[in-house]
């Protein structure tokens, strides 16, 4: 939610601050700013509309403001709608912030500020801490800060300049991410790795309550007694062109077609003598056998990863599992206790609604493992326990490749626990994951024809609405379906588990609507084909994600899309790939903008 960045060197800053906010401008695209000294004043210049329209607004008013030292930020709005006013850098002559995060007492602090006489122009929460930090100000940000972050609550990354010091960046987070880039003569501020992976690998992770004082060529930390504080320099493993397009029309469409490698690299290492092995990431088998029930906790499409996971989980290990939507699990008021293990599912690992729900199952004294993407995230360092997913940086906001190594995890521990628990021996522990082992290449081979998944966007991009039903895992499956089609197609959907349609939903049908039928699961094949044409003797059109064994008839589908044959309880980490790109190319048939679909931010570090 929000992206900051900061440049302090000796080259000229704007385009530096353009190009690392273009890199996080999947954390928010509702406008955008910058704050730039100029011959010793802070100059501000801000837009509301894509970053893009910020550089038309400095062009077309020759406006672009020339230095060395700045903050920028894009904003996914929260408090006050996207405009102008509300666009991020806020401040006035004397000092300017960008900020990411939440300020929750922020009426509190803007009531007292006008009963000192500050005049507030707009409706965000960030101004008040622009305004707060004015108010302490007495020459030594510093101690200005620490005033200031002691009176504020909420969530906050913030960048901060001084016109008393023109080559200064301050910074300091709670909640929000933010890193320190380190390189020779110039440093950075960002929330993110991508945004200086061009400039710089090496970096400093800031910890809640750090501030940090950033000049070209020295960054210096500290807590909030003013101590210093030494920091250990993190070297980015990510690939650059990973955070680029590589020749691909939009990044989701790159990202799909990065699956086979993403789950064989976080699979294979985690693979010994042909069964799972979790001991690096402090998992053992001794350690598994002992949970009485599992919690798997997350929001959006790493919740659907979870669904999954569950029906896995319960199915071979025979152990309970409970899966929550993060913002649900934290207020009904779960049981756990130190008998039960919370896994939490995240690609950016900085999820506020997840963070949440992981410290609220550890304070109940649940062991908890955290299965992420992103490397010194904070659910990753909240966590006792990692499994890192190795799928790279996933910029499409649609998550499509986080998903299937999620996935992939879940199956790891899965056939592990299950082997652990006696429920399935080594032989079979085995070739299942012999089997999974196969998955990347069959991907692979999937993504050479992807026509079929053309030719069903074409079938949808004239409904207002359409439903994707399935039993079982395949009910799992099309949850995230149906999430991936209305998140970037702006097509309403539902998922509905086919037996239930015959209970209201099936009311919905009339001549024509679409209906995905996800028939993948051998054992309740026939059940779901009665339920297909139920649908059908109503006028539905149905598409059908089965196996290639399924013989063609027309009364049951009247389009198919086929899959690889593979186990059973594997099928929906092939499945999602045509799920995820008939959403694709139905948004691309729409003219939308796939990677950057309306009202929504990549990474959502707000409640
Ligand atoms: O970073 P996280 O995995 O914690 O994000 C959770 C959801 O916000 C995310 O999966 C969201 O649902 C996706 N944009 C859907 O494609």
């Amino acid at each position: 939610m929000c992206g900051i960045v900061g440049y302090v060197g000796k080259r000229d800053c704007v385009d530096i601050l353009i190009d690392s906010l273009s890199k996080l401008e999947y954390r928010g695209y509702d406008s955008a700013g910058i704050a730039v000294f100029e011959e010793g004043k802070i100059v501000v210049e801000k837009s509301k509309g894509r970053l893009v329209d910020l550089q038309l607004k400095m062009q077309d008013n020759n406006s672009r403001p020339n230095g060395v030292c700045g903050i920028g930020h894009t904003r996914w709005a929260t408090h006050g709608e996207p405009s102008d006013v509300n666009s991020h850098p806020h401040g006035n002559k004397r000092v300017s912030i960008v900020h990411n995060g939440i300020i929750e007492n922020y009426k509190e602090i803007k009531q007292f500020l006008e009963n000192e006489g500050y005049i507030f122009e707009s409706q965000t929460d960030t101004e008040t801490v622009a305004k707060l930090l004015d108010y302490y100000y007495e020459g030594d940000p510093l101690t200005t800060i620490i005033k200031t972050i002691s009176e504020i609550r909420g969530s906050y990354a913030l960048g901060i300049i001084f016109s008393d010091f023109p080559n200064q960046i301050f910074a300091v987070r709670k909640d929000s991410p933010l890193i320190i880039g380190l390189s020779n003569d110039e440093n950075y501020i960002a929330s993110d790795v991508p945004a200086i992976l061009k400039y710089t690998r090496n970096y400093y992770l800031l910890e809640s309550n750090e501030i940090a004082v950033i000049s070209s060529d020295n960054v210096n930390i500290y807590d909030i007694h003013k101590r210093p504080i030494s920091k250990e320099v993190k070297v980015a493993d990510w690939d650059m062109d990973a955070a680029e397009k590589g020749g691909f029309k939009h990044f989701m469409l790159k990202e799909i077609y990065e699956q086979p490698n993403a789950i064989a690299t976080t699979i294979l290492p985690r693979i010994v003598d042909d069964i799972p092995d979790l001991t690096e990431a402090g998992i053992n088998v001794e350690s598994l056998k002992q949970y009485k029930q599992i919690f798997i906790v997350a929001c959006g499409t790493a919740m659907h990863a979870g669904v999954v996971g569950k029906y896995v989980i319960e199915r071979m290990a025979r152990v309970q599992v409970h899966v929550d939507i993060a913002s649900e699990f934290r207020y009904r008021n779960p049981i756990l206790s130190k008998e039960d293990l919370c896994i939490v599912i995240s690609q950016s690992g900085e999820t506020a609604d997840t963070l949440a729900a992981l410290k609220l199952a550890k304070q109940m004294g649940a062991k908890t493992l955290a299965i992420v993407n992103v490397k010194g995230s904070s659910i990753a360092r909240e966590a006792d326990n990692v499994i890192y997913t190795h799928a790279g940086p996933e910029i499409s906001v649609a998550s499509t490749k986080a998903y299937s190594v999620q996935l992939a995890v879940m199956y790891l521990f899965a056939f592990e626990l299950a082997f652990a628990k006696g429920q399935i021996s080594k032989e079979e522990c085995k070739r299942l994951t012999k089997i999974l082992m196969t998955v990347p290449e069959m991907i692979e081979t999937m993504l050479y024809s992807t026509e079929a998944c053309k030719f069903a966007a074409s079938r949808l991009i004239n409904s207002d609405s359409l439903l994707y039903i399935g039993r079982g895992l395949d009910y799992a499956l099309s949850m995230e379906g149906s999430l991936k089609l209305k998140e970037i197609s702006y097509i309403h959907s539902e998922t509905y588990a086919a037996g239930e349609l015959k209970h209201g939903t099936i009311s919905l049908v009339t001549e024509g609507m679409p209906v995905i039928a996800v028939v993948t699961q051998n054992s309740l094949k026939e059940k779901t084909i009665s339920n297909i044409k139920e649908v059908k003797a109503r006028g539905a059109k149905v598409i059908m994600i089965c196996d290639e064994n399924m013989p063609e008839d027309k009364e049951v589908a009247d389009f198919m899309i086929t899959i690889p044959c593979i186990e059973e309880c594997l099928t929906p980490i092939l499945a999602c790939v045509p799920l995820q790109l008939v959403a694709y190319y139905t948004s691309v048939l729409k003219g939308l903008d796939v990677d950057k679909p309306r009202n929504l931010a990549k990474s959502v570090t707000v409640e």
